[in-house]
């Protein structure tokens, strides 16, 4: 899983080939490289490990290059080190690859027969001896490569150059995405629309079994018989936005403060006086959403989380029946979808290629409607959903997720108002607790100050235990994972009264439990299960605005405003944002790019 950019270009491209890459950096970041040739057509290849930054010392010696391909890699196959940083090369041929080639040891004994020697461990070297292997027979690049994809089984973006052809790349794509880009005197190719910005708004996203050759002057895109494929060229109308830290120490801590402007801009552009504005998932979805009897919602990571709060949200104010599933698994299971079943993805990138392939899937099902919530516009979610929502939370830098969750909340919260307008008069009630998000978000941050001192509790902790129940259960969930990825420190989330059917072993002294309880009608069982806690002398950590007696010093209460039950997911996750937050900082850990994760997980 990673991140592909080139420029065929007569002009020297060293620079932008490193400015691009950076751009593509949320993909993964384990090791990265680029080759490139100059005039002559002698090729160079580079490459380090860690994050791109690490390229830089590297690359004088691409001063000369006029066109080149890069990549930044996320480790699937063959650890993050050097030999299986890419490009990989097999002589003239550099190739640059994104995928999984999933027959890769059939292939790599075939051609170690055809005394082809590996230098990797990846799936990916065995494309460039194919290329190669079938170059030598046909002295033909473009047979080459449709030969070559013919025989890989998985999937792949592929940027590839020969020294036979200056100032020349051919890229091929199925089931991982790739655009072409078209500037002027010079043509790009690229995982994503980021990298090409700067130069170009227009560009072609090439389809799954579609080939493309380039040069500075010329795109050409063919199919699997050599035919030309005349393809609109869109106009992005997206802006090279640069990301700047703005004073914060890291992103994630720029991130989590956005949420406050975020969320007032979203009110403000969606929410009216007592209602939500019409058709704000697009042109006649209200009329669309009005006639839903059950929803499927698909997503990963933190966009589940967000899921399984709209489940309860949609479930709890109409009669509609949801079900939340994580699209790796959904992609694989038996889908029953009955009469008017809406299909909503929801993405904070929309290339996430689990996600992506969920939506393929339920295209062809009999969905009334798919609709996709996410935060980036042209994306390859936005592109193949009927529906779109566009979250417009800026870019999200950090890794772990923080405004995009809050602003997906959000979104799902308009969501479940509208199509609860038919299952009683609330609209207005529900729309009065949205105006106390912006209200009440401020004395989040105030909270600060205490979570920094709490945050020493958990630096020397391996194991910890987050409980919530109802709408909180998620929160639980996103918090646990929160802090599993930018500190390393196992948490598991659990539904409190699941507790004593299990994870109640686990609890002795040592052992933190954070739980996050607003003051409803939940409370009180939640209440019992953290007696079950403290009854075993777990330390706990209570988020919580109800009046609770500090027992001893191993209750932590964080005090947290009054809020309206419905918003409380959106404004419980802030505080445990900026536990995690601190605890890493402690730990001393990357916050914005923690080891082994990328942004985006663009393989399946
Ligand atoms: C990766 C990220 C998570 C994110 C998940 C889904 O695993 O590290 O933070 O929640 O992908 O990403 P998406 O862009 O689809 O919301």
């Amino acid at each position: 899983m990673c991140g592909i950019f080139g420029i065929a270009s007569t002009k020297s491209t060293r620079n932008k080939l490193y400015q691009g890459l950076m751009k593509l950096e949320y993909r993964g970041y384990d090791s990265s490289g680029i080759s490139g040739s100059d005039i002559s057509s002698k090729l160079t290849t580079i490459k380090a490990t860690g994050p791109i930054k690490n390229l830089r010392t590297k690359l004088t010696s691409l001063t000369r290059i006029t066109t080149g391909i890069a990549h930044t890699r996320w480790a699937t196959h063959g650890e993050a080190i050097l030999k299986n940083t890419h490009p990989h090369l097999s002589e003239n041929i550099s190739i640059v690859h994104n995928g999984i080639i999933e027959n890769y040891i059939e292939l790599k004994s075939l051609l170690k027969k055809k005394r082809y020697s590996f230098k990797s461990d990846t799936d990916s070297e065995v494309i460039s001896h194919l290329i190669h292997m079938n170059y030598k027979k046909t002295k033909n690049m473009e047979s080459s490569i449709i030969s070559t994809t013919k025989i890989l089984k998985g999937s792949y973006a592929i940027g590839c150059m020969n020294t036979n052809y200056p100032n020349t790349i051919f890229a091929a794509c199925k089931g991982s995405p790739l655009i072409i880009g078209k500037g002027v005197n010079e043509n790009f190719i690229a995982s994503d629309i980021t990298p090409i910005l700067s130069d170009t708004k227009h560009y072609i996203p090439l389809d799954d079994n579609e080939f493309a050759k380039i040069t500075p002057s010329k795109v050409s895109i063919f199919n699997a018989n050599k035919k030309i494929i005349i393809k609109k060229v869109k106009t992005s109308k997206m802006n090279s936005e640069q990301s700047s830290l703005s004073g914060h120490k890291h992103f994630m801590h720029k991130e989590i403060y956005e949420q406050k402007p975020i969320l007032k801009e979203m009110t403000s552009r969606y929410v009216g006086t007592n209602k939500i504005l019409p058709n704000i998932f697009g042109p006649g979805t209200d009329k669309i959403l009005e006639n839903i009897d059950h929803i499927h919602f698909v997503a990963c990571g933190t966009s589940y989380h967000a899921s399984l709060v709209a489940k309860d949200w949609i479930e709890e104010y109409t009669t509609i029946t949801c079900t939340a599933e994580v699209a790796s698994e959904y992609k694989y299971k038996k889908i029953n979808v009955l009469p008017k079943t809406l299909f909503v993805s929801i993405s904070q990138s929309g290339e996430t290629a689990d996600t992506i392939s969920s939506l393929k899937k339920a295209l062809k099902l009999k969905y009334s409607n798919t609709l996709a919530i996410c935060n980036v516009a042209e994306s390859t979610l936005t592109r193949l959903s009927k529906l779109v929502f566009l979250m417009n939370a800026g870019p999200e830098i950090s890794v772990a997720s923080t405004k995009a969750f809050t602003s997906q909340l959000f979104t799902l919260l308009l969501l479940t108002i509208v199509i609860s307008r038919k299952f009683g008069n609330i609209e207005n009630r529900m729309v009065k607790d949205i105006y106390k998000i912006s209200e009440i978000i401020d004395s989040l941050y105030k909270l600060e100050t205490d979570i920094k001192k709490i945050s020493t509790k958990f630096k020397n902790k391996e194991h910890t235990i987050f409980l919530g129940k109802g709408t909180s259960y998620p929160i639980a969930l996103e918090a646990a994972l929160k802090l599993k990825e930018i500190s390393y420190i196992h948490a598991s989330a659990y539904h409190s009264g699941e507790l004593k059917h299990g994870p109640l072993a686990l609890v002795d002294k040592k052992m933190p439990v954070v739980c996050f309880l607003p003051d409803n009608h939940l409370a009180r069982l939640v209440l019992s299960n953290l007696a079950e806690v403290e009854a075993r002398q777990g330390q706990t950590f209570i988020f919580t605005n109800k009046k609770i007696p500090k027992k001893n010093n191993k209750v932590e209460i964080i005090k947290m405003p009054d809020c309206p039950d419905l918003i409380a997911p959106i404004l419980y996750i802030i505080p445990a944002q900026l536990l995690s937050y601190h605890v890493a900082l402690r730990k001393k850990t990357d916050v914005d790019k923690p080891r082994n994760l990328a942004k985006s997980v663009t393989v399946e």
